[in-house]
């Protein structure tokens, strides 16, 4: 039988945790045959609360889970771990700035870095769900200089679906029939979503849809500021969805993208697409073997260039700030 997947989680006490558990545990990312090693990290006070969701874990007798750890150690929690999830984070409080944010985000992120870096196993993928997430993966990813950066994302994937979802609901086609959706950027409100390269049943989705005026005033507003819609109607973030975004993501990663279609994925910037250097920036990419690569070539307007440039800039604004508090 195949040797278990060490997989870590932080923030495992937490909502999206709730749900993410349960679907790594019962298979949904490597499939029957792969058994999962769950590694569950908390902040002290949250351990008893995790002690319980453990006792769901086992009453739910999964074939496919070999065990789990839970710890208030990252340096114990990584140990040997092939894939971390990060989604764990400090959510902004009452009167709480920007800056006070990045700070509490930023003492998480360096030292779960620090981590990664010293135990981790020799292949491991790191993937930020934890918000500001995509400065977070740069603050993991800077203070882990021993993993090469390729191994750090962030999610923008829950983005990504939510484009595929409201595109299928316009055109009447199935999820499945979209292909190539893009989200450029940040895990922000600034992010751009893109249907300009996107496909509905082969076909060139901007002109299926032949309506800029959905397309920027209702399309683009309605994926970016999705999250607080959900937080209005539900009375709390989204967090099933997430969690089913993480798991998509992470499953990609590993297992590849279909021939014809690619994925949203924040990492490391190469200069693509003239966005800044080291930018943790979401890009279209094609995955295999998990590795990642930005789809190139692509035919980019003046309409999709401002978009592009502005999430950089907010994205540029983050890692000056996240640098002048020295955590990069
Ligand atoms: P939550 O507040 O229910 O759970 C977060 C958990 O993280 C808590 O149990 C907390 O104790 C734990 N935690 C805090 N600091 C920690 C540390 N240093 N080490 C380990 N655990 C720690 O939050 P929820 O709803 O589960 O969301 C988690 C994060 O995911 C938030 O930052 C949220 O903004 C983000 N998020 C990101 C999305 C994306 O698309 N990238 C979508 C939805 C949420």
């Amino acid at each position: 039988s195949n040797a278990p997947v060490k997989v870590a989680v932080t923030g495992a006490a937490g909502q999206i945790g709730y749900s993410l558990l349960f679907r790594l545990a019962s298979g949904s990312l490597l499939g029957p045959d792969t058994p999962i090693q769950l590694q569950l990290l908390e902040i002290t006070p949250a351990l008893k609360a995790l002690e319980g969701v453990v006792m769901e874990l086992d009453d739910c007798a999964f074939s496919t889970l070999a065990g789990v750890e839970i710890g208030d150690d990252p340096n114990t929690i990584f140990d040997g771990v092939n894939l971390a999830l990060l989604v764990g984070a400090r959510p902004r409080g009452p009167g709480m700035e920007r800056g006070d944010l990045l700070e509490a985000n930023g003492a998480i992120f360096t030292a779960q870095g620090r981590a990664l870096n010293a135990v981790a196993a020799d292949d491991v993928r790191v993937g930020v769900t934890g918000n500001p997430a995509n400065t977070n993966a740069l603050i993991a990813m800077t203070n882990a200089p021993d993993i090469p950066s390729e191994r750090f994302s962030a999610l923008t994937r829950l983005d990504h679906n939510r484009a595929i979802s409201q595109l299928a609901a316009k055109t009447g086609a199935k999820v499945t029939d979209i292909k190539k959706m893009s989200i450029w950027g940040n895990h922000s409100a600034t992010q751009y979503p893109d249907i300009f390269h996107a496909e509905v049943g082969g076909k060139n989705a901007a002109e299926v849809v032949d309506d800029q005026a959905w397309i920027e005033n209702d399309f683009i507003p309605t994926v970016a500021k999705r999250g607080a819609a959900i937080i209005d109607a539900r009375g709390s973030s989204s967090a099933a969805s997430a969690a089913s975004a993480t798991i998509d993501a992470a499953r990609d990663w590993l297992q590849g993208t279909p021939d014809g279609d690619w994925v949203s994925m924040a990492v490391k910037s190469d200069g693509s697409y003239g966005v800044p250097e080291g930018l943790i920036y979401s890009y279209p990419v094609t995955t295999k073997d998990g590795s990642w690569e930005i789809v190139q070539g692509l035919e980019i307007d003046d309409f999709s260039r401002a978009k592009m440039d502005a999430t950089a800039a907010e994205l540029a604004d983050e890692r000056d700030a996240v640098k002048g508090l020295g955590l990069i």
